[in-house]
């Protein structure tokens, strides 16, 4: 018994660009064999050849592509030209089903004002049984109350533990490793929260600018297209209890309760906790890009030529509202063309209480980093003794958890490791829809606390670390941003 995939939007970017390399990845794996047929669904689809070309760029890029894999896979695609919000269009393609298939997962890679229609059609033509999965991802809407429409158009037609809502940041292999570096390591089990984790740093650094999307992303902004979503969820993973057990539903409880222990912001917080930043002129890769209102009003012309103050950067000051991290902040930043490309997350633990080694030694506290992006990398920084007959003096020394090259699995991206786990129905790695209503509730009222403050964007040059806001704000408590370009 096969589970059947259906791409709805199946010529799309998202689909050409991440879902078929997904597939492919997985065909190379050997993690298809439960899987049958390949379904792409879309107006534009003229014929498999043309859809099969489409994909192949992409494919051949993997390591492990074959011209025998390529037949394998080229066996299993199929292609349907007509409208998803048509039910008589999927009543043929449920028709054509094999006798003997165990589930559909349909993935939605459509803009979610298509969600409503799709699944409407998915439910008359008879595929919204129980064995269907419906895979979703971002943009989720834009504010709680969006989500909740959204959500509603989908849940009319499908159960809580049918949907999956992809944040591909949970597909990625360092995310991932929190939970494992965290609940199968007694020594951070111990010391994880304020009693000895004197803050936490998430940052998310890119040197891309718009890549396209000027409206959307004029529309939403750095705040909503990242930290709603990314950034929260890694919060989620650092900031969880530990779940009784792996159980999906324990994980996201879990989570769940983070997000509703976040700090609300006042009035008060919002200027000194908060930092919008947007990009003006400047060099990344050597290269002058221009300012981000020049990039929105170039030749395309996609949008109103008035001065737009979209953050392309942000800055925040989280707090988490519980008895393990009351008192500990959590700093989160990102920003589109900035100086260079990373993610990374910093544990910084207190000093020690007393220190013994005078004052010719400074102590600089330990730090567990853990980068994601552009390599995966875990160091914990310690201090020893310099060797020597000399008066002790300490040094800083590294301990490195990353998992050597030769291990890593360079063909697995976020997005094959969550198709392995729609197949296998496993929602641990997804969003719950509490989950996301949570999160939103917390961005709304960053926004609407910037629109009554009038809390306008702060200029950066493109290629630096972000406005000079960000470092007065964390120096504000005594600290400071890891330094990017380390
Ligand atoms: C997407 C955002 O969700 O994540 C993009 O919409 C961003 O603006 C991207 O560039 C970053 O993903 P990654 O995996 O490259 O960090």
């Amino acid at each position: 018994m096969t589970q059947e995939i259906l791409v709805i939007g199946g010529d799309g970017d998202l689909a050409l660009r991440k879902l078929y390399p997904a597939f492919f990845a997985l065909e190379i794996a050997g993690q298809l064999d439960d899987v049958g047929c390949i379904t792409g669904i879309s107006r534009a689809l003229r014929d498999k050849d043309s859809l099969l070309e489409r994909m192949l760029p992409a494919l051949k890029l993997l390591d492990g592509f074959s011209d025998e894999i390529w037949e394998k896979f080229k066996a299993r695609i199929h292609c349907i030209q007509g409208d998803a919000t048509d039910a008589q269009t999927l009543r043929v393609y449920h028709a054509d089903l094999p006798e003997q298939y165990s589930g559909v997962i349909v993935y939605l890679a459509v803009p979610p004002k298509v969600f409503g229609g799709a699944c409407r059609a998915l439910r008359d033509a008879g595929l919204a049984s129980e064995n269907t999965r419906l895979v979703v991802e971002k943009p989720l809407g834009s504010s709680k109350a969006t989500f909740s429409q959204v959500n509603q158009e989908m849940s009319d037609s499908f159960s809580e533990h049918q949907i999956y809502r992809i944040d591909h940041y949970l597909g990625k292999e360092s995310v991932q490793n929190l939970l494992a570096l965290r609940f199968a390591n007694v020594m951070f089990g111990a010391i994880w929260g304020g009693n000895y984790i004197d803050h936490i740093q998430i940052t998310v650094a890119e040197k891309v600018g718009l890549e396209g999307r000027k409206g959307f992303y004029n529309e939403i902004g750095a705040l909503r297209d990242m930290v709603q979503n990314h950034l929260l969820q890694v919060v989620c993973l650092l900031a969880m209890e530990p779940p009784a057990n792996r159980d999906p539903f324990m994980i996201r409880a879990e989570k769940l309760k983070v997000l509703k222990s976040l700090k609300p912001m006042t009035s008060e917080m919002i200027k000194r906790s908060t930092v919008r930043g947007q990009y003006i002129e400047g060099s990344v890769n050597g290269q002058v890009v221009p300012g981000y209102n020049d990039d929105l009003f170039d030749s395309n012309n996609s949008v109103d030529s008035e001065k737009s103050d979209t953050e392309t950067y942000v800055a925040i000051r989280a707090e988490i509202d519980n008895w393990r991290w009351s008192g500990v902040p959590f700093y989160l930043r990102t920003g589109k063309r900035m100086n260079t490309r990373k993610t990374e997350i910093l544990v910084q633990f207190k000093q020690p209480k007393h220190v013994i080694f005078g004052t010719n030694n400074s102590i600089c506290p330990n730090q567990l980093r853990i980068q994601l992006q552009p390599d995966e990398g875990i160091t914990l920084h310690f201090l020893r003794k310099q060797p020597g007959l000399e008066e002790l003096t300490l040094e800083e020394a590294e301990l490195n958890l990353t998992v050597p090259e030769a291990r890593k699995k360079n063909n697995y991206d976020a997005y094959a490791r969550l198709m392995v786990d729609v197949i296998k129905g496993d929602q641990t790695l997804f969003v719950s829809a509490q989950e996301v209503e949570a999160s939103w509730e917390w961005i709304d009222q960053i926004i609407e606390l910037w629109h009554s403050t009038d809390m306008k964007v702060k200029s950066y040059v493109a290629g630096t670390a972000g406005p000079v806001d960000a470092a007065v704000m964390i120096a504000q408590d005594d600290r400071q941003w890891s330094d990017l370009e380390s």
